[in-house]
């Protein structure tokens, strides 16, 4: 392993300690570290250049240079271990001689432009010429020089001054260490060395636009263009990237109100100081003009929005709420909250729901990604939450990874991973596609199990057999920890010869030695951790596919310790948060079902109002309900159900037979579309609150700016409380998470204090863990002995036929967010204008299909058009496509096929036929069309059409 756990903190690298002498102090840190590091302990400085505590030191500068006692020449000391009664000095006329003489060289060659260099005051060059004391540069600029070198400017983001650089190699470190994608090089020897990124420009290379080279530069040679307009910033606050599940923490560098940049923040428990190009670059959507900070009202869906004040507009939708249950009753309205909203947003938003209007008509979009895990961690471990810390993964000797792309849809964790791999780890990788992960640089799968799309719980069934019937099963630990009638069923189960590979190898298209094989390898290969994402859960059979994932980690002991686990990857920023804060119709916060008489008291009691003990209806029963005329009003937070959700065309349907549709966001989404009345809402930037990423870490959100739109989006929901009768008495997000706390077991120690106190916290956090609990289920699983589910493999109803022969599966790419709402009014559209799908070349060539030819998609549900993509990244039978841009209409063809257990929509596995065509289809000419008209239905701002 590194000697650098993670991304910037020293392992501690021996139990033994060594004490020295530096400067004439002593000081005593454990064996194995640098000279460098431990005057660093010490309090003394010594001057450097190449070295940086998130890279591994490198020894090229020569600047670091100490004298030890009774030793010959100049070592460097970041390079150089400490050792037991060393005497070392940073400090002597000779050093300081030597340390002139390499900034004379280095300024040389630099251009002295620092009065106008956007870094000045901010350069670590201009640092060490005034701590070296530089006065004099003997060798002029008549020589060879770099000075004319051209810039690089092709990324949005930042620019490549070669004039300014200094070679000293810590952008690529970083690229190659931090980032793990390898993207640059250094080029040539001696002068003619040189940064080198492999192509014409960045935007060309392989470069993943992460920022960690732009990070580690200690001269303006990569910098951020928004440093370059801006100047350097004057003021920081921390908070938590509002975009995927990794929940990276950043330090918003600002002028003012104005962001100059966002810095991964090195204290950031999911990120150590690392970043990917959403969090680092793509914030500029908060100030996009596109944002909506006016209210509007409208009668119609067809008439044009007329802008209003708050009062009036949180009035109108309070009397249309009050008009609508008075006339249709109380279960005929109801609300949808966001993975987007903080947990105090979410918390707020469900407790109108259910006490004000005393319904529990209340749901969220993890209904369309991670309700399965929800359901089926719950029932197996106890607990609907993953198990682990990112970090953990550093302790796994096995990593399994089974329907998700951590490159892609978690970067920053994807990056770590690799990391691990990079130093040894083996890889199992089951997925229908060819995702970055199988084979990048310094990484390669151990085996792809490159399955049929619907066909999860069979691989997961022929695995469990090899483990039963092979002696694999850890029978001390099952007897121990888990419930031993419920795994005798399994293991009963598991072992029937049609689970065997041989049996499942032609259902899965796996050769069944591979199942085989990845099954030994996952169960004796020591720490074996599982990651997986949506390609698990959204599925007909995604709970099943989870508790199936459960049992095998069960089953080999995997589970309760560090380098193992069950680890769900949260798509969104705030999945797991929702779903903690009670946003399903069936859950109070907690996970505590509404039918529990003990629980609806104690929310009767604090929030003094009776309480429905029926579960409420899900987003899809919300809209069947309202087309069949008894479901008339929703309030909508932060969630765009037109794109997200499968089946646009009943999703539309549904929304247009309700009479008042409330939407709140920061842009007129396609929900707003079909909305009477539209709150503006308040981006991350501008409000507080807190985040729950994937590993249940709890980080906090700081308001940076002033909210545009005038409040914070909790303020908007107390207030639409206040005017149905019922005040809502907080005065910041931290009244509203104190709430929580006093209500919800597994929060019972949060709040915002302990939040500035310790950065982030993992829940449970209560008496018995007060700084939280970054491994679960150590001792005892939360359900008390852990429960073996038998997960039957049932196949999809949604087939493939000879009219439609090919299976279409969906995802993500690394440069869009979700519905692409934030990304696509970024610059991040330079790496993915459009979504595209992806076509084997024999499934091409059999329909007479280009690279780049328009072709119609058609399914059971419906027809759209996308640009051809021909790639072998799919296997022939599947292709793929992402959901970015609402006009590709990648729902439209998506079936209303769900998942028995939790209705999370079959996204993954949809029949489909590919055609040639020469124009859009008839659904995207009709979106066109109605987007056009809904947009000139706005007065301002001027909205774009992306089409
Ligand atoms: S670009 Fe910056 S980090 Fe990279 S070698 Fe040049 S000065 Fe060093
Ligand atoms: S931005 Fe990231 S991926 Fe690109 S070159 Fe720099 S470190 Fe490498
Ligand atoms: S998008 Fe995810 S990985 Fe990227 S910076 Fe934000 S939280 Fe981190
Ligand atoms: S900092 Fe040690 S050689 Fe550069």
């Amino acid at each position: 392993m590194s000697k650098y756990t993670d991304f910037g903190t020293p392992a501690k690298i021996s139990d033994n300690q060594v004490t020295l002498e530096i400067d004439g102090t002593q000081i005593t840190v454990p064996e194995g570290t640098s000279i460098m590091h431990a005057a660093m302990v010490g309090g003394v400085t010594v001057p450097k250049l190449c070295a940086t505590d998130s890279l591994d030191p490198y020894g090229s500068c020569r600047l670091c240079l100490v004298e030890i006692e009774g030793r010959r020449g100049f070592p460097a000391s970041c390079t150089t271990p400490v050792a037991e009664g060393i005497k070392v000095k940073t400090q002597t006329p000779k050093l300081a001689d030597i340390r002139k003489g390499v900034m004379e060289l280095y300024i040389s060659d630099h251009p002295l432009d620092c009065l106008t260099c956007a870094t000045n005051g901010d350069c670590e060059l201009q640092d060490m010429a005034g701590a070296v004391g530089l006065r004099e540069v003997r060798y002029g600029y008549d020589g060879e020089n770099h000075l004319k070198s051209e810039k690089d400017t092709s990324n949005p983001y930042f620019q490549f001054d070669p004039s300014k650089c200094i070679v000293c190699s810590r952008c690529v470190r970083a690229c190659e260490e931090v980032q793990g994608t390898f993207a640059l090089t250094i080029q040539g020897r001696g002068f003619e060395s040189k940064v080198a990124s492999g192509t014409e420009n960045f935007l060309e290379s392989e470069c993943v636009s992460c920022g960690a080279c732009v990070q580690a530069c200690p001269t303006a040679t990569l910098i951020e263009k928004s440093v370059v307009q801006h100047g350097v910033p004057e003021h920081s606050v921390t908070t938590t990237c509002a975009y995927c599940g990794v929940g990276c923490s950043f330090d918003a560098e600002m002028k003012g109100e104005q962001v100059v940049r966002m810095v991964p923040s090195k204290h950031g428990g999911a990120n150590h100081g690392h970043s990917c190009v959403k969090g680092r670059f793509a914030w500029g959507y908060a100030t996009h003009q596109d944002r909506i900070t006016t209210p509007m009202i409208r009668k119609s869906i067809h008439d044009a929005w007329t802008e209003v004040s708050w009062d009036e507009a949180i009035n109108y939708a309070a009397s249309e709420i009050t008009r609508i249950q008075a006339k249709y009753g109380k279960e005929s309205v109801g609300g949808i909250t966001s993975s987007r909203c903080t947990n105090e947003e979410v918390y707020v938003t469900q407790k109108l729901i259910r006490a004000v209007l005393g319904t529990n008509n209340v749901d969220t979009c993890a209904r369309v990604c991670h309700s399965p895990t929800g359901y089926g961690l719950k029932q197996t471990l106890g607990e609907s939450a993953g198990t682990q810390t990112f970090d953990s993964v550093m302790h796994s000797d096995v990593i399994f990874v089974m329907g998700a792309n951590p490159t892609d849809g978690h970067p920053v964790f994807g990056s770590q991973m690799k990391r691990r791999l990079r130093e040894g780890a083996k890889l199992i990788v089951a997925d229908p596609r060819q995702i970055d992960l199988v084979s990048s640089p310094h990484v390669k799968a151990d085996y792809h199990l490159k399955l049929r799309p619907g066909t999860n719980v069979a691989l997961i069934a022929a695995m469990s057999h090899v483990i039963v019937t092979e002696g694999l099963v850890n029978e001390a630990f099952v007897k121990e920890r888990c419930d031993f009638d419920s795994f005798e069923a399994w293991r009963d189960f598991a072992s029937k010869q049609e689970n065997s590979p041989e049996a499942l190898s032609e259902t899965l298209g796996v050769p069944a030695e591979d199942l085989r094989a990845a099954a030994r390898l996952y169960a004796t290969g020591g720490n074996a951790a599982i990651y997986y994402g949506l390609g698990v859960t959204e599925h007909s059979q995604g709970s099943t596919t989870v508790m199936g994932i459960a049992n095998l980690a069960m089953a080999t002991a995997n589970v309760g310790r560090e380098g193992v686990g069950v680890n769900p990857l949260r798509g969104q920023n705030n999945v797991q948060g929702s779903c903690d804060m009670g946003s399903m119709p069936h859950e109070y916060p907690g996970y505590r079902h509404v039918s529990d008489d003990a629980t609806r008291a104690l929310f009767e009691t604090a929030w003094g109002r009776p309480l429905s003990k029926e579960p409420g209806l899900r987003i899809p029963n919300m809209l069947d309900q309202a087309i069949s005329g008894n479901f008339k009003a929703l309030y909508c937070v932060g969630e765009d159900i037109v794109q997200s959700d499968p089946n646009t065309q009943h999703v539309t349907h549904g929304l247009e037979s309700m009479e008042c549709v409330i939407v709140q966001d920061l842009f007129l989404n396609e929900t707003a579309m079909y909305a009477h009345v539209f709150f503006p809402g308040a981006s991350f930037l501008e409000k507080s609150g807190t985040f729950t990423n994937a590993e249940r870490r709890i980080s906090p959100v700081r308001r940076v700016m002033t909210p545009k739109n005038g409040f914070e989006d909790w303020e908007v929901t107390a207030k639409l409380a206040s005017a149905l009768g019922y005040p809502m008495h907080y005065s910041h997000a931290s009244d509203i998470l104190d709430e929580i706390a006093a209500l919800t077991p597994t929060f019972k120690g949060v709040s915002f204090k302990k939040l500035d106190e310790l950065g982030s916290v993992q829940w449970p956090c209560d008496d018995a863990n007060p700084t939280g609990t970054p491994t679960m289920h150590i001792d005892e699983f939360v359900r008390g002995k852990g429960k073996f589910f038998i997960t039957e493999y049932v196949p999809t109803t949604e087939k493939v036929n000879a009219k439609y022969p090919l299976i279409l599966t969906t995802g993500r790419i690394l440069s869009q967010y979700n519905v692409g709402a934030q990304t696509r009014r970024t610059d991040n559209v330079a790496w993915h204008p459009e979504d595209v799908i992806e076509i084997h070349p024999h499934d091409a060539e059999d329909r007479g299909i280009n690279d780049g030819d328009w072709v119609g998609i058609t399914s059971r549900a419906g027809e759209t058009v996308l640009h051809a993509k021909i790639t072998e990244r799919v296997q022939p039978g599947v292709v793929y496509t992402t959901f970015h841009h609402p006009e590709s209409g990648a729902n439209v063809i998506t079936t209303d096929n769900s998942d028995w257990a939790t209705n999370c929509p079959e996204f993954k596995v949809t029949a489909v036929q590919l055609t040639k065509v020469s124009q859009l289809s008839e659904w995207q000419r009709e979106y066109n069309d109605f987007s056009k008209e809904q947009l000139g239905f706005v007065q301002h701002p001027k909205n774009e059409v992306n089409v």
